[in-house]
């Protein structure tokens, strides 16, 4: 044990006289005086094993140890502090180090655009709906006239989840649970995420936004959903253009048609490659609502009309923004995001 406790300390001095800084040191505290597995703490642990008359002379000697460990200990933390404050490089409290710069966060450019959209409808009169992100087979498909049979199924392949249900592929399904939940009149708008097996690619993402419309009342024709699109399209572009609807199809929609506006990056004369010299640019789909719609949430066809309309978050931001790809979104990479301030 005597001998033991010399190596100790031999191993001690050398491992001192090697430490260069604070973190050196720690190390060697730690190694000698860790509190499970220190060398020290070992010794005094098996004093425990020796005979009375053993264990008052050895424990002289370990005690001994301690103070010569503590007190290197002590003097090395003195050295290495008065080293660092003389050595402007290593102060440690170094005046001349530029202070850190707080960068307040903004709204992400897509909330930033949905936040405008919203302003843009609430403007006019529609009030905000919401919806599951999960959802069953009837609210995003049955009801909306698309039966487990029909091809428009394939275009809005899904994940499905247990249970008979999927993550939904479109905001249509918030408005058969808002025609369900109240009566006519409703003017209403739902905003929020969906998710298709599409491939992500630079105009296509498996998760994106979408903005559904819903307008239903007594007499509501077909000038009606061209003119609340284009208000909505001119105060979201900030300028005049013009609005076309092009005859489309979707299940649950009577006329279906899908809208373009006049290219705003080429004024609509065709001369661009963001509208492929067409002078028009594809912005979303729409429609006079289906009766076999009305029938699914028990309103009469005869007695109500309505329109419905439908786009996409990121390509109204990817439009208004002159961004090409889609996945920079969702990259987080400040130098993108930084270029939209709030
Ligand atoms: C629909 O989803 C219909 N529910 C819209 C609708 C509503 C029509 C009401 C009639 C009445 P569509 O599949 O075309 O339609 O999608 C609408 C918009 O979502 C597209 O114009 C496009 O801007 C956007 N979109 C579609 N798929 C993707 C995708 N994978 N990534 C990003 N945006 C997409």
């Amino acid at each position: 044990m005597q001998a033991r406790v010399r190596d100790i300390r031999g191993q001690f001095d050398a491992d001192l006289a090697a430490v260069g800084d604070a973190t050196a040191l720690a190390v060697v505290r730690v190694r000698y005086l860790g509190r499970r597995e220190g060398l020290l703490t070992l010794l005094l642990r098996d004093l425990r094993d020796l005979s009375p008359q053993e264990r008052a002379t050895t424990g002289r000697a370990v005690n001994d140890l301690k103070g010569h460990v503590e007190r290197g200990l002590e003097a090395a933390a003195g050295r290495i502090d008065a080293a660092a404050a003389t050595d402007p490089g290593l102060s440690p409290l170094e005046l001349s180090l530029p202070g850190r710069v707080r960068r307040p966060g903004v709204p992400h450019p897509l909330t930033q655009v949905r936040e405008t959209i919203e302003e843009i409808f609430l403007e006019m009169g529609f009030a905000l709906e919401s919806g599951p992100e999960v959802e069953s087979d009837r609210y995003n498909f049955e009801a909306l006239n698309i039966p487990a049979h029909h091809p428009a199924r394939d275009s809005q392949d899904t994940f499905y989840v247990d249970g008979g249900l999927l993550l939904r592929t479109h905001t249509s399904p918030v408005q058969i649970r808002t025609m369900e939940s109240r009566r006519p009149p409703i003017k209403m708008v739902a905003i929020g995420k969906v998710f298709r097996r599409d491939p992500f690619d630079a105009t296509h993402s498996p998760v994106f936004h979408q903005v559904e419309g819903l307008v239903v009342a007594h007499g509501i024709t077909f000038a009606h959903l061209k003119g609340t699109l284009e208000h909505f399209c001119r105060r979201v572009f900030g300028r005049t253009l013009s609005l076309r609807l092009r005859p489309s199809y979707f299940p649950f929609v009577e006329p279906g048609a899908e809208y373009d506006i006049s290219c705003i990056f080429c004024g609509g004369g065709g001369g661009c490659g963001r509208c492929k010299g067409s002078g028009w640019i594809e912005i979303g789909g729409a429609g006079m609502v289906h009766p076999a719609v009305f029938e699914q949430v028990g309103y009469d066809p005869a007695a109500v009309t309505g329109f419905a309309f439908g786009l996409g978050i990121e390509r109204i931001a990817m439009l208004k923004h002159g961004i090409d790809d889609i996945r920079l979104f969702y990259e987080n990479d400040h130098r993108f995001l930084s270029q939209f301030p709030a």
